[in-house]
């Protein structure tokens, strides 16, 4: 089968189309003919500086659509044909993947393959962000880094559809703000001295809640955003710095708290937990993703280049059927 592979880290050049064997099912996964994959900013980090990556050379790509191919030992409940979308673990920019049984979702009625691979990641992600761990109630205060991205676009619907009173996003460009504001965003900020601006937005007082995938500076600089008793939940690196550590200086005088998540680990260490959480953010009606850019499997390089320049919104997708 055709698949797209690095054997080395690098720039988007490092991708590679090769022909590999075909994966089989092991017991309790599914393998899955593909009909789109979900271009993740994690596929990026992989490429880039081996996020995730166990060995070279090493097939990238955590989410698709398709139908069923095959089922593996004690696999029930899914039937070869049926079309799903899927959460894997890496080796999902090819013809055929394999998924554990128990991160693949069958689509409703009514939603295309290629609406369903936009999905798997990025819904269940931001509604563990904001009820699992972020714990927001009713008319509380959020603050969402990379507001304009696949998460941040569904993050933002998310918060106002659990009653949110005010949703602030922040980016890194103008045309980025204008197109949050359609997914549920009040106030779009821009990233140069947001600590500020959310102060002055909020008359003093802060945020209830921040969600932070960049860490670093913008991580310390949310929390310095947030109201008393307010929650911050870091969720990614995207500025590669060094691994964040906040103690009894930053928590204590006001009473904050911090979590994190990361879906892939609760994939491995709760994998029931993330399937009831997945199932809970799936029934919120009227969250939408749009697809903003759609590649041919062999052109993932092209998908890598818009993200790594910090232009792209919303979705990107390969699409691998013909
Ligand atoms: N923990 C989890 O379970 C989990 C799951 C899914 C995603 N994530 C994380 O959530 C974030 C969003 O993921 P996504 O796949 O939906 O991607 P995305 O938001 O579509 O794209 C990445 C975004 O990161 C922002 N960014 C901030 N600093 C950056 C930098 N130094 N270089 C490049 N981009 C930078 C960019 O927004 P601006 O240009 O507006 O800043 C960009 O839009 C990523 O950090 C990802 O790792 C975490």
């Amino acid at each position: 089968m055709r698949a797209v592979r690095f054997a080395e880290y690098g720039g988007p050049e490092v991708l590679e189309s090769v022909e590999v064997a075909l994966p089989e099912p092991g017991p309790g996964q599914v393998s899955i003919d593909v009909a789109y994959v979900g271009v993740n900013f994690a596929d990026h980090k992989a490429r880039l500086e081996g996020y995730r990556v166990p060995s070279l050379p090493y097939i990238p790509g955590l989410e698709v659509s398709g139908r069923i191919r095959a089922l593996g030992k004690g696999v029930d409940g899914f039937t070869v044909g049926q079309e799903v979308a899927a959460l894997t673990e890496g080796g999902a920019y090819a013809e055929v993947a394999v998924a554990d049984a128990v991160t693949v979702f069958p689509l409703t009625a009514g939603t295309s393959p290629r609406t369903a691979a936009t999905l798997p990641t990025v819904l269940p992600t931001a509604y563990a962000l904001l009820h699992s761990v972020g714990r927001i109630r009713e008319g509380e205060s959020v603050l969402v880094q990379g507001a304009a991205g696949g998460v941040g676009t569904v993050a933002g619907q998310l918060a106002r559809a659990a009653g949110a009173g005010r949703v602030i996003g922040v980016v890194s460009s103008e045309a980025k703000a204008a197109y949050a504001r359609k997914y549920g965003y009040d106030d779009v900020l821009l990233a140069d001295g947001f600590g500020a601006a959310v102060r002055e937005l909020t008359g003093g007082r802060g945020v209830d809640l921040a969600l932070d995938p960049v860490g670093g500076d913008v991580l310390r600089e949310a929390l310095g955003a947030l109201a008393v008793f307010g929650r911050a939940v870091s969720f990614g690196n995207a500025s590669s710095a060094p691994a964040w550590q906040v103690g009894q200086p930053e928590l204590y005088p006001t009473g904050l708290s911090v979590g994190g998540f990361s879906i892939l680990n609760l994939a491995r260490t709760a994998p029931q937990e993330l399937r009831a959480l997945a199932e809970r953010a799936f029934a919120v009606p009227g969250i939408e993703l749009p697809v903003t850019g759609e590649y041919a499997l062999a052109d993932a390089a092209d998908a890598h280049r818009a993200l790594a320049s910090r232009t792209s919104t919303g979705k990107l997708l390969l699409r691998v059927a013909a």
